[in-house]
């Protein structure tokens, strides 16, 4: 049987749309529960289908859906879980409040070049941005302010996702939360 830990996080992934923040929460979600940590996803992009329902990507939206899920991130956290959080959450600011504001706030910056991003385009945004048919697209007509300080790094275009994956635990299990 699995040893069920309770020591709660909050893993904050931010970067650009195609970075790779949902693909590796996914991965990082299986593997610390394969650990016996209690996990919870908090994607950007499914958060706006229910919690942030009717926001769009103004600054003010933005701002208001970033700290909706900082507000739930911090109430899972404090109560043992792990959360992870992937979203673009663009503003520096309201990133540094959100760490100011919680405990174990780890930021992890998905950082992919924009060209990456938009040679990938996985769900066509990108085309659609340049096309003019989706305004605000962060990178193309809205800023995204890379963090500065950011506790990890992974470079998505240069490392496997495995390697990125292996980063995060081992900076977990060395830094945040030993056992
Ligand atoms: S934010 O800025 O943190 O509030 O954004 P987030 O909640 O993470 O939502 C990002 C996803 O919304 C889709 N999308 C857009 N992203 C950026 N800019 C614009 N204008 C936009 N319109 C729709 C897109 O699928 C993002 O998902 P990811 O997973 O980041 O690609
Ligand atoms: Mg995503």
């Amino acid at each position: 049987m699995i040893e069920v830990k309770n020591q709660g996080l909050i893993l904050w992934l931010t970067g650009l749309s195609g970075a790779g923040k949902t693909t590796l929460a996914q991965g990082l979600e299986l593997l610390l529960k394969e650990r016996g940590f209690l996990v919870e996803v908090l994607d950007g992009d499914l958060v706006r289908t229910n919690l942030s329902q009717g926001l769009g990507f103004s600054r003010e939206d933005r701002n208001t859906n970033i700290r909706r899920i900082g507000f739930v991130a911090n109430l899972l956290s404090r109560n043992g879980v792990v959360v992870i959080v992937a979203a673009i959450s663009p503003y520096r600011d309201v990133r540094n409040e959100l760490r100011e504001k919680t405990t174990n706030f780890v930021e992890v910056y998905i950082n992919a070049p924009l060209s990456v991003c938009e040679l990938r385009d996985i769900k066509g945004l990108y085309a659609k941005a340049r096309l003019g048919e989706i305004n605000s697209f962060t990178g193309i007509d809205d800023c995204y302010e890379e963090p500065l300080n950011p506790d990890i790094t992974c470079y998505t275009s240069k490392e496997t996702i495995p390697q990125s994956l292996d980063k995060i635990i081992k900076y977990i299990e060395q830094k945040v939360l030993p056992s």
